[in-house]
């Protein structure tokens, strides 16, 4: 199947789990697209998206990642969707389900998101006092593109 990632990132760090959920998508046999979500232009010629955004000061999902969802909202509606967040400067997004912040929710709604994962982030300069390191878990990615495989699989089948 053919499918776009698309991310809203501010340091990279989103890009980077949008580029590890394309690699792991593509040995699962997919035909993937990896973009940041400000260079989408159409979402018509995927059968299926993820979106991912960086989380900002408690309320804020990385704009990018937003306008994929304000843009294409019609045609999202009739795909399969799935949003990514990331993500806390600890090990909380692999001890447990962060559930996603409000705005992330009423988009899910929107498009008829059929599910929302939580990853750990990155802080590669100190900034206002937050931790710095990588809490980025590529087997916590696999495992998700493997859920989202097989659903796709069993819809086509
Ligand atoms: C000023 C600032 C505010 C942040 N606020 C949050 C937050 O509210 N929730 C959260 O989980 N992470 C928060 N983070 C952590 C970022 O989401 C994390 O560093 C993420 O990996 C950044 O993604 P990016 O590199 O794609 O921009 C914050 C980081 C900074 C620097």
């Amino acid at each position: 199947m053919r499918l776009l990632v698309a991310y809203g990132s501010k340091m990279g760090g989103t890009k980077g789990l949008a580029e590890m959920l394309g690699d792991d998508f593509r040995d699962l046999g997919h035909d993937v697209e990896v973009r940041s979500g400000d260079d989408v232009a159409d979402v018509s010629s995927f059968d299926a998206v993820v979106v991912g955004g960086a989380l900002y000061y408690f309320i804020s999902w990385h704009k990018d990642a937003k306008a994929v969802l304000r843009r294409h909202h019609k045609a999202l509606r009739e795909m399969p969707v799935w949003l990514f967040s990331s993500g806390p400067l600890d090990e909380s997004a692999t001890e447990k389900e962060i559930p996603p912040i409000r705005p992330v929710m009423r988009a899910m709604e929107r498009v008829g998101a059929r599910g929302h994962i939580t990853f750990g982030g990155r802080l590669e300069e100190s900034n206002r006092g937050l931790p710095v390191g990588d809490w980025r878990k590529p087997e916590h990615v696999r495992k998700w593109a493997e859920q989202i495989h097989a659903e796709l699989v069993a819809d086509g089948a």
